[in-house]
């Protein structure tokens, strides 16, 4: 198959949801369609379950299990189906924002009873950041839940997507009786415990009120005529043109762990979600049919064995073709290095791969040399974007507690640091370390780690800072005058960026009103 065919039949894409919405089981349904398992609880969940969230020896377990689960791969009518695993839970909220730097298209999950939760306005923000097209999936339709119109509401408001049903509900809960699939025009009846057969798919005008009342009885069939009706009126018909733009999102219903609407979905995901787009450096746009190969890395992922301490890269193929065992331009260590033992995570397995195309996710084995944002190529210097780092919402000092131990410490430090466990922050006056992370979570992950993996040891000291917002000005004199005057404030990230620890919202005013010129920045990329 020539390599423009390769890249068009790929589909990159992540699956984002507040918690317990549904994410993996809808990922395990969507895996059993593609064949890339066969029966219902093989993919253990990555999420960090609730009770968990102080028990980080269940923590590394399960980040034992989420390499296998990181990206799985399937082929479903003749597309390449790539999904990228995101961790729900908010603490590894990070994890998660980079991880849609490497898709191409979400689909978003939301519980039909809890409606728009905290978690998928943040993970959708990030994604309506980037322009990536959205589909929505309303989960849980066998139990009761709000009005299906007032949900697309929220959707609308909270989440600022315009949406357009393509899949309407029958009912609900216990009068759950199925949907009907506006995109392809056919009644879809439920079964739970997914007994659906093909007989309960019925092509269907929605005008047949006639037939429909055979299939649904009176009253549900004249409420969905209304609302059929009220969707015409009140959403722009579906374009996909609007879709890929991130300007429009179509909806669809349906119950996961009933394996019911996933068809419907998955159907409509292969036909209309981008196949892999191109990514901007920063010195031009690369795209995916240029025939030299481009990557970048999105995610590290360390061996959690402390006798293997080696990690795995995960790298997004932007353009040409990886292979085997070829030098690639580390460009930010100016080296070439080969790598002899690549892993694809086809069918949820992972295997060594000779070749891999644009969308695609290839493992590399790696002993140090990546850091997150990191970019290959065949010789061009390019410097991919779109992995920035967002202000953490909670701030520790580390202290050292074995003085013998100060190498291993900083060692560390340093590598949790690249694979983006959390952000260090070095004060400029004093150059006391800070580490800042998402959740309270990554501090004892990171405590633990440090003690297991590299013999050292640190307790943190509690430090007041609210936010750290990354500085600049265009303005010398300006910013000369605002570096002299908040000096005590100011501290360095990982790549050596000036950043503004501010100990109070008010804090931020002050300066801001105080130093008109200079400009506050939430994320490192600006
Ligand atoms: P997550 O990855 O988004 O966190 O959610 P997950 O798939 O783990 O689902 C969270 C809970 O919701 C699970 O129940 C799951 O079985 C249930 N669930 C998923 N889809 C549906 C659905 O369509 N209808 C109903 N009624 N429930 C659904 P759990 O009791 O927390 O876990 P489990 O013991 O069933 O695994």
């Amino acid at each position: 198959m020539d390599i423009i065919s390769e890249i068009n039949k790929r589909k990159t894409f992540g699956i984002v949801s507040h918690p317990d919405a549904g994410k993996t089981t809808l990922t395990e349904k969507l895996l059993l369609f593609g064949g890339a398992i066969q029966i219902a609880g093989a993919v253990k969940s990555n999420k960090i379950k609730k009770h968990a969230t102080s028990d980080f020896m269940e923590i590394e377990k399960q980040r034992g299990i989420s390499v296998a689960t990181s990206v799985m791969a399937f082929d479903y009518r003749d597309r390449r189906v790539n999904i990228l695993d995101t961790p729900g839970h908010k603490d590894f909220a990070e994890d998660t924002y980079r991880t849609i730097s490497a898709v191409d298209s979400a689909i978003v999950v939301i519980d039909v009873a809890k409606g728009v939760e905290e978690q998928t306005k943040k993970l959708v923000s990030v994604c309506r950041m980037r322009n990536i097209p959205m589909i929505v999936f309303i989960n849980k339709l066998d139990r009761e839940g709000k009005d299906a119109f007032d949900l697309l509401d929220e959707v609308e408001t909270l989440l600022g997507l315009s949406v357009c049903p393509l899949s309407w509900p029958v009912g609900m809960g216990q009068r759950f009786q199925g949907v009907y699939n506006i995109y392809e025009s056919k009644l879809v009846l439920f079964r739970p415990h997914s007994k659906q057969t093909q007989e309960d798919v019925i092509e269907l005008d929605p005008d047949d009120h006639e037939s429909l009342e055979k299939h649904l009885g009176k009253n549900p069939t004249k409420q969905l005529g209304e609302d059929l009706g009220v969707i015409n009126q009140i959403y722009d018909p579906f374009e996909i043109e609007k879709y890929l733009n991130g300007e429009q999102s179509p909806v669809f219903f349906g119950s996961a762990v009933n394996n019911f609407g996933v068809k419907e979905l998955l159907d409509c995901f292969v036909e209309i979600a981008p196949a892999p787009l191109p990514r901007v450096t920063e010195e031009r746009a690369v795209l995916p049919l240029e025939s030299a190969f481009t990557g970048f890395v999105f995610k590290i992922h360390a061996n959690i064995d402390p006798k293997h301490r080696d990690r795995i890269a995960f790298v997004r193929v932007v353009s040409g073709v990886f292979r085997k065992n070829t030098p690639y331009n580390h460009i930010r260590l100016e080296k070439m290095l080969r790598f002899p033992n690549p892993t694809s995570f086809m069918a949820s397995k992972k295997s060594i791969v000779d070749e891999a195309f644009p969308g695609d996710i290839v493992g590399l084995y790696d002993s140090g040399n990546f850091k997150i944002g990191d970019t290959l190529t065949e010789g061009e210097i390019l410097h991919f974007k779109g992995i920035p780092s967002f202000s953490p919402e909670e701030f520790r000092a580390v202290v050292n507690t074995n003085p013998m131990k100060r190498k291993q410490l900083d060692k560390g430090v340093e590598q949790l640091m690249d694979e983006g466990v959390a952000q260090l922050f070095t004060t400029l006056e004093t150059g006391k370390k800070i580490i800042g992370t998402v959740g309270a979570l990554q501090f004892e992950v990171i405590q633990y780690r440090l003690e297991h993996e590299y013999g050292a040891s640190c307790s943190y000291d509690p430090i007041n800072i609210h936010k750290a917002l990354w500085v600049s000005c265009e303005d010398k004199k300006a910013f000369e005058f605002f570096k002299s005057r908040r000096k005590r404030d100011l501290a360095m990230d990982k790549d050596g960026k000036l950043v503004f620890l501010a100990d109070s919202g008010w804090a931020i005013q002050m300066a801001k009103e105080n130093h008109p010129e200079v400009n506050f920045y939430e994320k490192s990329e600006f």
